[in-house]
């Protein structure tokens, strides 16, 4: 099955409104054509919404949030609910990013209710797994995925599964120049894509996303890209330089 590309820019804590601006109206045109063959994703930080969202709106490019509550409403300080993102048109939202699971300490059961939480309002879940140098050395590759798609994808239907991307990112690879070759990279991903056919059945498998991040760039989009099991890519560090992110989803189309 034809699987088409979704490439995705997590700018993690960078970019204001006025620099969201900036980027947006030096990184858009073009992107028309280069949205035939990929569909394009930016999340910018929760203050920056409303800005791109102005300046997105009648363009090919979708709106992301980098994380959202598990709850609707009340007393949760410095969350935000999936509804404010609605109000902003946001279509998708990252989820279960490795430094929100390392640094803020989010479980798989929650990353879950996350996930639960954002299908309901109609926001599309980059879920987001990977495993560390340590467990990558100590042969645990295999369990942590495991782990990490079973749980995070508890309960859900194989409808569900048609509105959510995944994104296999080796803990090592991210921000460290360090990318998972090409080899490494498919082999992951045909893994995980097993993990969703014993989960949701092989319809299901053949048609889920499965994007690759860590350290993904213009040099080697294309061939990490080429893989048949390659989706796609989260971006981060890339994807802050407007020229830098176009020429990445430009060679990865070519
Ligand atoms: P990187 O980040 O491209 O800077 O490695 C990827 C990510 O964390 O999503």
């Amino acid at each position: 099955m034809a699987r088409k590309l979704i490439i995705a820019a997590n700018w993690k804590m960078n970019k204001g409104p006025a620099e969201t601006a900036e980027f947006i109206g030096s990184f858009l045109p073009g992107t028309e054509e280069l949205s035939q063959k990929c569909d394009i994703v930016i999340a910018p930080p929760h203050v920056s919404i409303p800005a791109a969202s102005s300046l997105l709106a009648d363009s090919v490019v979708a709106l992301s949030a980098q994380n959202v509550s598990d709850q609707d409403e009340g007393a949760f300080t410095g969350e935000v609910a999936t509804c404010m993102l609605n109000e902003l048109g946001v279509q998708y939202v990252i989820l279960g990013h490795s430094e929100r699971r390392s640094i803020y300490g989010e479980s798989d059961e929650f990353i879950n209710a996350k996930v639960h939480k954002s299908l309901t309002a109609d926001l599309r879940p980059i879920f987001c797994i990977g495993e560390t140098l340590e467990e990558r050395e100590g042969g645990k590759l295999e369990e942590v995925l495991r782990r990490q798609v079973s749980g995070g994808l508890a309960n859900l239907t194989a409808e569900n599964m048609a509105d959510v991307v995944v994104a296999y990112e080796p803990v090592w690879a991210i921000g460290t120049g360090v990318t998972a070759t090409p080899d490494q990279a498919q082999e992951a991903h045909a893994f995980v894509r097993s993990l969703l056919q014993e989960q949701f059945g092989s319809e299901v498998a053949a048609a889920t996303r499965i994007q690759y991040g860590g350290s993904v760039k213009p040099g080697n989009s294309a061939e990490l890209m080429n893989r048949e099991d390659i989706d796609g890519a989260l971006v981060g560090g890339a994807s802050l330089e407007a020229a830098s992110f176009h020429e990445l989803i430009a060679n990865a189309v070519a």
